[in-house]
């Protein structure tokens, strides 16, 4: 499989590999060269927006959210 993957980490970033671009709200391209895997920030917190720095580990960020399985019957 080539394709694009995101993968959430519990109380951490999104961790997105495979061939993909980043651009930002007015269309410039993040330079990723040589990066196969990127970890973005989803607490909002880090100083490397929209990278992730290993700030949700001290701010207190909390999200474990988990793909919902059907009940059962
Ligand atoms: S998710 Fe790591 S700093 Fe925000």
């Amino acid at each position: 499989m080539s394709g694009v993957v995101i993968k959430t980490r519990e109380n951490g970033p999104l961790l997105v590999s495979g061939p993909f671009k980043l651009i930002d709200h007015l269309g410039n391209e993040y330079d990723l060269t040589g990066k196969e895997n990127v970890a973005l920030c989803r607490c909002g917190v880090s100083a490397k927006r929209p990278f992730c720095d290993g700030t949700h580990r001290t701010c207190g960020f909390q999200s474990g959210e988990v793909v919902p399985t059907p009940p059962i019957a």
